[in-house]
């Protein structure tokens, strides 16, 4: 009696367990659950605002460099969005960032460590970056309260143009102190005039040392008193270099990174990669906290002379709390000018905007 009594009991039990097996997914067979409770979530999500061609390459940029454990996109045209975010999906067997995520709704940017922001409008052929400002800064008053509710604790790294401007606008509409607030400014100009050194001198672009300061855009500021190679100055060598003077004409190379990107503009319709590029050095320093000094926009009201509450890309340190230091160049009197000016300039631009 009480033999059979366990049988059918075992029985029943085996049924049930090869029942519940039965029921079981794939995914419950393969793994078994080890945690309790909740995941600890991302460490270091970057988000890029705007899919367009400088979002893009941004980026993939940051894929590439493995810099962040969940990308998350954010545009306005749903279609190209949920087309670069599957794009990208499906290439992450050969990225080593876990996630990448996109929506037009803003609580899929929670958490964010660094908003890279691209979304505006770009520059047509021959208009300058100035031009663009109202277009942008009414995109601006959109993006910016969103980003500040869902990652209040996040570093804002502004490359929509015109970059300084909107740097103190994104500044002034989140509410965030300084140091969480940086244009992506001169990184790039000073890209462009290092490869061009390079090309000149025959070197890779990063054994030559030269600084373009000051407004991304048509009044930067070449600082000819450092530009050196292994600690040479190159000035010390040709003391004209930079002044209308100089035989080598040196001052063509700055020229040439002021123009470079209009340059680019007519020959494609737009510039992307180096930008890119340069966006992901910056989100490296600051996620990799490596203390790097790069020339990036910064509030530099009481600096050099400038009186005005305006963005200006100096030497900055970034690390992981954001823009931590700025170095303070020994700039020449007339370099100084040109900062003054380049601030007068944007100045005027500012004051007349409506935030
Ligand atoms: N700082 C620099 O060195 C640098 C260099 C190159 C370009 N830029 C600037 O970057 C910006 C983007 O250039 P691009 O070539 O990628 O332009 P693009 O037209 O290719 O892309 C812009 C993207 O922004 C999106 N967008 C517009 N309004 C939006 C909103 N409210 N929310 C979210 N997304 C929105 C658009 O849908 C579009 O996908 C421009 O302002 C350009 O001048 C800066």
């Amino acid at each position: 009696m009480l033999g059979s009594l366990c049988l059918s009991l075992s029985l029943s039990v085996s049924v049930c367990l090869c029942l519940s097996v039965f029921q079981m997914t794939t995914k419950e067979k393969l793994i078994t659950h080890v945690l309790a409770g909740e995941p600890v979530g991302s460490r270091s999500k970057v988000t890029v605002v705007g899919v367009g061609m400088v979002g893009m390459a941004s980026a993939v940029s940051v894929l590439l460099k493995d810099l962040c454990d969940e990308l998350c996109l954010i545009d306005v045209m749903e279609d190209k969005l949920k087309g670069e975010v599957m794009d990208l999906q499906h290439g992450s067997l050969f990225c080593k960032t876990h996630k990448i995520v996109g929506d037009k709704d803003y609580s899929t940017t929670a958490h964010s460590k660094v908003v890279v922001v691209t979304a505006g409008a770009r520059q047509q052929e021959g208009e300058s970056r100035l031009n663009l400002v109202q277009r942008n800064v009414n995109i601006f008053k959109f993006i910016i309260p969103q980003i500040v509710k869902y990652s209040p604790n996040a570093i804002l790294l502004v490359v929509s143009n015109p970059v300084d401007i909107l740097t103190y606008v994104a500044w002034k509409l989140s509410g965030f102190p300084r140091h969480r607030v940086i244009g992506s400014g001169t990184n790039l100009d000073s890209g462009r005039f290092r490869h061009l050194m390079g090309e000149k001198l025959h070197l890779h672009p990063s054994s030559c040392h030269g600084w373009i300061i000051g407004e991304h855009g048509d009044s930067s500021v070449p600082v000819w008193s450092g530009v050196n190679v292994a600690g040479v100055s190159l000035k010390g060598l040709n003391p004209d270099m930079g002044t209308d003077a100089d035989k080598e004409d040196w001052k063509h190379v700055h020229k040439m990174v002021v123009n470079g990107a209009y340059e680019v503009i007519k020959l494609k319709g737009y510039t992307s990669w180096a930008i890119g590029l340069s966006v992901a050095d910056l989100v490296e320093s600051i996620l990799k906290n490596l203390h790097k000094v790069h020339p990036v926009s910064t509030l530099v009201k009481g600096m050099h002379g400038v009186k005005e509450e305006v963005f200006l890309s100096v030497p900055c340190v970034l690390g992981n709390s954001g823009l931590t230091d700025i170095i303070h160049m020994t700039l020449k009197p007339e370099e100084e000018k040109q900062l003054i000016n380049s601030a007068e300039t944007l100045w005027g631009v500012q004051k007349e905007l409506t935030l």
